[in-house]
């Protein structure tokens, strides 16, 4: 099989659809803008995909085109982590969430092995949230030990760590919350962005990467 065929052979990514209106603190003006944002970075990483694939299609990178091609590909990082952390974002969001996970929840059992506390955890996540600059903030599960730990990563794609499952992801792009908000107000998004969590996600998602070691082993 020549690598084009391998490449043409993946379908197109497809922005996916989120039921979001009537957050707390978050406006739907602020959701409208932000979905088609995001829907913007699943057509780049796609529109991406389709170049790599045309410059690939002698089965090898000609000479000439291999700094478009090393271009393209780092640009791919960028596109592909725009698409992926936002539909992380959106997916631990929900109408009437709450601010605390459940008790008895694996994230809180995580929080207490790694952090101690529900309030030093998320002391260190909103810290984390409140750092200068563009990116987000990012709680990971290490799957492999069970123990949870709060990053920051800048634009989409420095900072993410391999191996580690994003379970709660916050967007602090100041496009998640200008319009609702000053460019000094982000520690009041931030509130908002707590009294909206589906912590049913942030669960699921440890639970999921928790058990895919166990099994895995
Ligand atoms: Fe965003």
């Amino acid at each position: 099989m020549k690598g084009n065929d391998m490449m043409t052979a993946d379908p197109a990514y497809t922005a996916k659809t989120y039921d979001l209106f009537g957050l707390s603190g978050i406006s739907d003006e602020t959701l409208r803008v932000h979905l088609g944002l995001y829907e913007g970075y699943v057509k780049a990483a796609n529109d991406l995909r389709e170049q790599l694939s045309e410059l690939m299609q002698k089965g090898k990178v000609d000479h000439e085109h291999m700094p478009a091609y090393s271009e393209l590909t780092r640009r791919l990082g960028f596109e592909f982590n725009g698409m992926v952390l936002h539909e992380y974002y959106f997916g631990n969001l929900r109408r009437g969430g709450g601010d605390q996970p459940p008790n008895g929840s694996a994230f809180g059992r995580a929080i207490e092995r790694t952090f101690g506390t529900y309030e030093h955890w998320k002391a260190d996540f909103c810290s984390v949230g409140m750092m200068r600059g563009v990116g987000w903030a990012i709680c990971n599960v290490d799957p492999a030990r069970g123990l949870i730990s709060n990053h920051w990563v800048s634009l989409h794609e420095h900072g993410n760590i391999a191996g580690f499952l994003p379970i709660l992801v916050m967007d602090v792009w100041e496009h998640a919350y200008l319009l609702d908000y000053q460019p000094s107000e982000r520690k009041q998004y931030i509130d908002s962005f707590f009294s909206n969590i589906a912590w049913p996600v942030v669960e699921e998602r440890i639970q999921a990467g928790l058990s895919s070691v166990a099994l895995s082993r």
